[in-house]
């Protein structure tokens, strides 16, 4: 029998510590909410620690936050290798870990058994849609995904996909919960690969990719048409370099895998980047380099 969520007292458990995963967290922690970061690595959650310290550091000086709510967020916040014991308090679980499925299953397969039987388990995947979670962690019903746009401290999308067994009470939690955090949900009623945002911005990615091989235009050209023409806020390289180029390739396996179309490939200019270690800003150089 479904349990049917809480909606108070909510205490926010998420599972990664990489850049979606952190800033969802800290959003979650300015909203109020009692948040833990959880992650294998140690090192991984004192570099989020001081990127997020960083961040607000920023919003507090750019007077869009103000000191002390800066400072009861970071007390709001915890950091913890050990999931074992931060579980059973979450209401709530977004994952944010590597897009790898067989590493998902088993974090929710460990959730289902860890945390109170009312907890909702969302995944921020954008590749991968939480039915093939669902029955892993034992309560298919209360999963669903929970999709967040970098830098998600910023961007206001939330995509919210049900999987054929999600709840209404589940949609419906989660989209309150999103709304709470600041966030504007958009509801996706059946999983296709990409949502809506990714088939968005792959198709503008495709096309860049297509006019930079064919020597129709440089890249700087191409992304200052993309800005000044159509006034996206980045340039599709600009854009792919925030995301990281190894994500966008995992993004593109993923979809292939998923469509067959030889127009979802990988993109082999891409691929040569990542193959270099060119990863996009994360690494100092992608499409562009930077300056850390
Ligand atoms: N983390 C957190 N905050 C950031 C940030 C980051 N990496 N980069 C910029 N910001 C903040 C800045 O601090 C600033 O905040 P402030 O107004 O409080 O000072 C605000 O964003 C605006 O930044 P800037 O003035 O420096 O620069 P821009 O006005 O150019 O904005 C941007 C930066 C918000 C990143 C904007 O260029 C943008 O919206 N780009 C498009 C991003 C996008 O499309 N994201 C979706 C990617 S797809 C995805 O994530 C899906 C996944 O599945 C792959």
């Amino acid at each position: 029998m479904e349990v049917r969520p809480t909606t108070t007292n909510n205490n926010i458990l998420v599972v990664g510590a990489g850049a979606m995963g952190s800033q969802i967290a800290m959003t979650a922690a300015l909203a109020g909410y009692a948040t833990t970061v959880h992650d294998l690595s140690r090192t991984q959650l004192d570099d989020a620690a001081a990127a997020l310290r960083k961040r607000t550091d920023k919003m507090v000086q750019s007077g869009k936050l103000a000191a002390d709510d800066a400072e009861a967020a970071h007390a709001r916040l915890q950091f913890s290798t050990d999931l074992e014991a931060v579980a059973p308090p979450a209401d709530f679980v977004i994952e944010a870990a590597t897009e790898r499925l067989d590493i998902k299953r088993e974090i929710f397969a460990t959730l289902g058994h860890l945390t109170p039987r009312h907890a909702i388990l969302a995944t921020n995947s954008s590749t991968l849609g939480s039915s093939k979670v669902a029955e892993a962690s034992g309560r298919p019903a209360q999963v669903c995904n929970m999709h967040f746009f970098n830098p998600a401290l910023v961007m206001e999308c939330v995509e919210v996909v049900q999987h054929p067994g999600t709840s209404q009470a589940t949609v419906d939690t989660t989209m309150s919960l999103a709304r709470s955090m600041g966030k504007s949900p958009v509801l996706i009623n059946r999983e296709v690969p990409g949502f809506i945002a990714n088939r968005l911005m792959g198709a503008v990615q495709k096309e860049a990719l297509a006019l930079l091989a064919g020597g129709v235009a440089s890249k700087d050209d191409i992304d200052a048409t993309a800005k000044q023409a159509l006034r996206h806020p980045m340039g599709p390289f600009e854009l792919m370099d925030l995301v990281g180029l190894d994500v966008i390739d995992d993004i593109a396996r993923a979809t292939h895998a998923q469509t067959g179309d030889p127009a979802d490939a990988p993109n082999e200019a891409v691929l040569a980047l990542v193959r270099e270690g060119k990863l996009g800003r994360k690494s100092g150089a992608g499409w562009y380099t930077y300056g850390h």
